[in-house]
């Protein structure tokens, strides 16, 4: 016997397998672009996520009510701002309602006008586009690396016209992109880079934090996150000239942050906008997260080391690919993926792993070849290693709940999968 397939069968038996207890939390809709569209994550006994409570949370949301403040921008709000700047250094976050919104308010601050073009990765969830196509602007699709799955800097350069008003790297997995080759050809054209950094709170690039390249960055706290409160997301500002418009366009188009710090007497309507800032309730559930940070981050390392260290020899002697993470990266352990060696293989395995109660998922469609991305010339070829890793993806379940012996049960079930 192996040490890996021991190791395994001890923590197999760490726990005697009881009925699974979900909590409610959990019997979420039909998950979007899992390919599972019958079945909830309640449905299975190791679903691929699950939101986890980590202390403080209700208890926060109830010092929210006593405050006698529940709307935006309330003293949760407040505190989950100043973290997010003190962890991070960057000049100014706001919280927004979900990362879709940071980044349509990023759309808004860069002025993005009908005919512009933008540059984004096919692989990517459809927010990072629509953000911008919903102020007119056109998508250009660019190709990914076939390591880290982020965007291919080597392919900016040609996609760059008079019309390119934004570049818009995606952090895959809490990776980091090739942020000095972007930030090199983007500073070159005068292009501003907006960093899509939903995966990659508290990830690095050559020591710096995901989220401070960008004049501008998004951020999620979807449920699925590091770090949640259900729905929601915040704006990061490394531009300090953008930070008077951006609360003003969070806040429908006024002023009312300035007339909270008693900067202006009333309220008025200044510019377009929209409502973009979450309960406090929410702001109190996701600080108590904050705090949770040590916790939340050591055992989602320890998960993915443990896929890393019982999936390598599989993975070898299979023919399938594990995530990549250059030296100079530090991620953020936001999850764990595999490459099948092709499409059939992923589906045999998603299958297996079904027969034995494990949601296994995958995503992104490639954007460039959905029903809007053809409208916008996308075919078939454009981004070849989008086309090829979208078909052979799957993610593992990966959760801050997910027990050893249930973790160790998905690597058990993956190594004995028959088809592969
Ligand atoms: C890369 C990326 N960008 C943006 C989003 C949108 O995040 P939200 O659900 O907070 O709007 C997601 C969601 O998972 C994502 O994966």
């Amino acid at each position: 016997m192996t040490r890996q397939s021991k190791n395994i069968k001890s923590a197999l038996r760490t726990k005697p397998r009881g009925k699974q207890v979900h909590h409610a939390r959990s019997a979420v809709a039909p998950l979007p672009q899992t390919g599972h569209s019958a079945m909830t994550q309640s449905d299975y006994a190791i679903p691929f996520n699950r939101p986890c409570f980590v202390g403080n949370e209700q208890a926060y949301m109830t010092r929210a009510i006593a405050n006698g403040q529940i709307s935006g921008d309330g003293a949760f709000t407040r505190q989950c701002h100043a973290y997010l700047e003190k962890a991070l250094g960057v000049p100014k976050a706001l919280l927004t309602t979900s990362c879709t919104h940071a980044l349509e308010m990023a759309a808004l601050l860069l002025n993005i006008q009908p005919g512009d073009e933008v540059i984004v990765p096919s692989f990517t969830f459809v927010s990072t586009v629509n953000a911008f196509v919903l102020r007119g602007a056109r998508p250009v699709f660019v190709d990914i690396r076939p390591d880290t799955l982020n965007l291919d800097e080597s392919c900016l350069e040609r996609l760059i016209t008079p019309r390119t008003k934004a570049i818009v790297p995606v952090h895959y997995a809490g990776v980091g992109c090739e942020m000095d080759a972007i930030l090199a050809i983007a500073g070159a054209h005068g292009i501003p880079v907006v960093e899509d950094n939903a995966h990659g709170l508290l990830g690095r690039y050559k020591g710096r934090w995901l989220g401070t390249f960008g004049c501008l960055a998004a951020q999620s706290f979807h449920e699925t996150k590091n770090f949640t409160c259900g729905e929601g997301g915040a704006l990061l500002i490394n531009d300090p000239r953008f930070i008077e418009r951006a609360e003003i366009l969070r806040e429908k188009g006024t002023n009312r942050s300035q007339m909270f710090r008693g900067q202006v007497a009333k309220y008025s309507w200044i510019d377009v906008g929209s409502s973009y800032l979450p309960s406090d309730l929410l702001a109190a559930f996701l600080l108590a997260q904050f705090e949770a940070r040590d916790h939340i981050q050591s055992v989602r390392r320890r998960l993915w080391d443990f896929y890393a260290a019982h999936l390598r020899d599989w993975a070898g002697r299979r023919h399938v690919g594990l995530p990549s993470v250059p030296e100079h990266c530090e991620q953020s352990y936001h999850m764990f993926y595999m490459l099948m060696p092709s499409l059939a293989a992923r589906q045999a395995l998603i299958d297996h792993l079904k027969t034995k109660g494990i949601l296994a998922v995958y995503h992104y469609l490639p954007l460039h070849l959905s029903v809007m991305g053809r409208r916008f010339d996308g075919r078939t070829g454009d981004c070849p290693v989008t086309e090829s890793v979208s078909d052979r993806l799957v993610r593992l379940p990966f959760y801050i709940g997910l027990s050893k012996a249930d973790q160790a049960r998905v690597v058990a079930a993956i190594l004995e999968c028959p088809v592969i």
